[in-house]
């Protein structure tokens, strides 16, 4: 597989897909979430990156209160499954398929379009995973914010993660390494980062709005 191609093994997808990882998703991530980052306005333009099969997005639209979601995934199977589930949004979602560390080709995202950006366990997923944060970066507006949930080296060296799933081998991060490349990028964490055991780290980063030069 090439340098930003890295699908999910079949074990991988009935975990992600499983009730427990849903509960897990919607009675602790996005609770954390909330707390660090709160809920969008209105009419919030949000984007939602390696979105599987578009749970991530629902909670986007419904707990967190975007106006619309753009959502990307690599997985042409994800993007038809997460069509079937946003359906019934109609205009609010936009799909496409293509990687997270190319957003024009993907969805033609141009510089500051969105005002939030969604990673529900996506970037580990990513061999150049630097390029998927700068894109982070560029896409949002100055104000925005990027609500992450993300897995460690620490944890993808674990010999069930090595047993059960496909991941890159080379060059994961820790949880420092991860906030630094936001910090890189321009993005700031709010607050805290919640880490659980050096595996899992949830947290929003913002992107500062320049201070005015009145003179
Ligand atoms: C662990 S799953 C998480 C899916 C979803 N966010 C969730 O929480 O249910 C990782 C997802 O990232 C996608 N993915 C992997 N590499 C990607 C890339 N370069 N760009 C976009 N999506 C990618 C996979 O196809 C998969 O759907």
């Amino acid at each position: 597989m090439g340098r930003i191609a890295m699908l999910m093994n079949r074990a991988e997808t009935l975990l992600v897909n499983s009730t427990p990882r849903r509960w897990l998703q919607r009675f602790y991530e996005i609770q954390v979430l909330l707390r660090f980052g709160g809920r969008l306005l209105p009419r919030a333009r949000a984007l939602e990156i390696g979105c599987g099969s578009g749970y991530g997005s629902q909670l986007v639209l419904e707990r967190f209160g975007a106006g619309r979601v753009d959502a990307v995934d690599l997985d042409p199977a994800m993007i038809e499954r997460a069509g079937q589930r946003l359906a019934r949004y109609g205009d609010r979602v936009r799909l496409a398929q293509g990687s997270a560390t190319d957003l024009r080709s993907a969805l033609n995202a141009g510089d500051s379009d969105y005002d939030a950006v969604f990673d529900f366990g996506i970037v580990h997923h990513i061999p150049d995973w630097r390029a998927a944060i700068a894109e982070v970066g560029r896409v949002l507006v100055p104000g925005g914010r990027f609500y992450f949930e993300e897995v460690t080296a620490h944890a993808l060296a674990r010999p069930i993660y090595q047993r059960l799933f496909d991941h890159p081998t080379e060059d994961r991060f820790t949880a420092e390494q991860f906030i630094d490349e936001l910090a890189h990028h321009g993005l700031v964490v709010l607050g805290s980062v919640t880490r659980i055991s050096g595996d899992y780290l949830l947290g929003v980063a913002a992107k500062p709005i320049p201070a005015r030069s009145d003179g």
